[in-house]
This record gives structure tokens, C-alpha cells and sequence, in this order.
């Protein structure tokens, strides 16, 4: 495992931990799935696992690090990296003893990876199923711990709809110090410099403004575009000073900033390079 470690002050009762993790992309599938998922399975297996199953065995480390520790995992999604009877068989057994909370990914409603154009229609094909194998609301779920109210949200293709910026409204008005969860990290632009200069054609971050994103390909220019609830989701959160810190996955590298309000985030890199944060909060 490639543990990093932060401490976050929040003002807590009594201190505690998390174990933060990101993007396992498990790509199992077997024969209750048709031959296309399989090939696909085959394939994506190769890219993030390997012969020496490091996706598998780096999850699973984590699993136990955090347990043996007794510290929550906070998972931000794209832990499966499609919808297969398989993955999610294998997230349920593996989390079944765990002490978790885990926010979707993008990947966790992929039926067969990039074929469509993914929204809230596509996600609904597969999001019961999903849903089915874990034991907290994957769209948003709030667990207040020693005075700190951990907020998860989960992804919503580069979007917040309007109930999910109600949900945190409500939990935000609690007054509590909180601590947000979520996949697709926002726009930063340290963040958006850093990505963009690896040679990534968008920066694949939720809120960019439109000087930014107009030199997108036309299909992430759309995929990557705020609507106007977005942006209201993205005011509120930067509006309220009890959000002491962000903390995000889906760029499959580590990064660290501060938004424009002041507002740390930071990006865990993939779990099959090991990548694992752990938070102190205080
Ligand atoms: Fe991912």
C-alpha cells in the first residue's frame, strides 16, 4: 500500500481516523454475464489487475490495515469498474465485515465501459442492482462521527442534480464541522493546470468555467459542461466555511489544492497503484 497521511482540524469531539480510497475498478464477470462483458472483463482485468492481481490485493490490504487500526474506510467510488453479477459479488463479500461508507463512481453504472453517453438515464438502467450490494446510499449518505458530519456524494457525471443539493443544503444547515466525500473532484485551477499539462485532452473535473473548458474535445466539452443547478450546488458548497475539507478520487493520481474559497481538497490516487490516505480528524 502507498499510505499517505493528512490531518484535518475540525473542531472534533475526540479524534478520530479514516481511511480514505479511491478507484479500485475490480473487473470481474463470469457466466451469468453474456459473452460481450466477458471479453470486456477480460481486457479491463489486464489494464488494472494484472498477474499479480493488484487491484484485488491492494483492496484487500486496505480492508485489513483499516480494520486491524479499527478505522472507517471511506470509499469515493469506481470500485467496480462495471457492472457485472461478479463485481458486485465480490464488493459485497469483501465489505461484508467492513466498517465503511462508499460514494459511486462513474464506472459503478458502466454497463460495458464508454459505449454510451452516461447520464442520470443510464445510470438508472443498473442503479437498483448496484445499489443492492452495499449497505449505505451510494447517491448521498451523512454519518455524523464525534461531532463531524462526514457527507458522501456520489457522482453524477460532471452534475448535481437538485435533490442532491437539497440533501446537502440540509445537512450543511446542521452547523456542524463536515467533511465532503465525492468522486469527480472540482474545478481548482492548480488542479486543471496539472492535468491539462500531462496532456489530458479536458481535466476531467466537475465546475470548470467556460474559458477553461472551450478548448475541449466537443464531446467532453458537453459531458463537462456545469449546468446551472451544478453551479449552484458549487456556490453553496464554497459558501459555507463548516466544509473544512474536500476529498476525491476518479483522476487516478494523488493531487492536493485549495479552492478559490479557501477550502482544501485532496485527490487519492488509484488503489491499483496502492495509492490510500489516511485522515486524522481532529
Ligand atoms: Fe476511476
Amino acid at each position: 500500500m502507498n499510505l499517505s497521511y493528512i490531518s484535518v482540524k475540525c473542531e472534533a469531539e475526540k479524534p478520530f481516523k479514516l481511511l480514505h480510497i479511491t478507484d479500485t475498478h475490480i473487473s470481474f464477470a463470469d457466466g451469468r454475464d453474456d459473452e460481450r462483458k466477458n471479453k470486456l472483463a477480460e481486457g479491463r482485468y489486464r489494464a488494472f489487475s494484472g498477474s499479480d492481481r493488484r487491484a484485488e490485493r491492494y483492496f484487500e490490504e486496505s480492508l485489513s490495515y483499516a480494520a486491524k487500526q479499527g478505522i472507517k474506510i471511506i470509499h469515493t467510488g469506481d470500485l467496480i469498474d462495471f457492472v457485472s453479477y461478479a463485481n458486485l459479488d465480490y464488493a459485497r463479500d469483501m465489505l461484508k465485515d467492513t466498517d465503511y461508507l462508499i460514494a459511486s463512481g462513474n464506472h459503478e453504472f458502466s454497463l460495458y465501459v464508454g459505449e454510451a453517453f452516461e447520464d442520470e438515464a443510464y445510470r438508472e438502467q443498473s442503479r437498483e442492482l448496484v445499489q443492492s450490494a452495499f449497505r449505505n446510499d451510494i447517491d448521498f449518505t451523512a454519518e455524523v462521527i464525534n461531532g463531524v458530519n462526514l457527507i458522501l456524494i456520489g457522482d453524477f457525471y460532471y452534475r448535481f442534480p437538485k435533490r442532491i443539493t437539497e440533501r446537502l443544503c440540509a445537512e450543511l444547515n446542521r452547523g456542524l464541522p463536515a467533511l465532503l466525500f465525492m468522486h469527480t473532484p472540482l474545478y481548482e485551477e492548480g488542479l486543471y493546470d496539472y492535468i491539462m499539462q500531462g496532456g489530458a485532452p479536458c481535466a476531467y473535473v466537475t465546475g470548470a468555467p467556460e474559458d477553461k473548458i472551450a478548448c475541449y474535445p466537443r464531446n467532453r466539452y458537453i459531458q463537462q459542461k456545469p449546468d446551472i443547478d451544478t453551479l449552484e450546488c458549487i456556490e453553496l458548497i464554497k459558501s459555507h466555511s463548516n466544509i473544512k475539507a474536500i476529498f476525491a478520487g476518479h483522476l487516478h493520481k494523488p493531487y492536493a489544492g485549495v479552492l478559490d474559497c479557501g477550502i482544501p481538497q485532496y485527490v487519492t490516487g488509484i488503489q491499483t497503484n496502492g495509492y490510500a490516505l489516511e485522515i486524522t480528524v481532529k
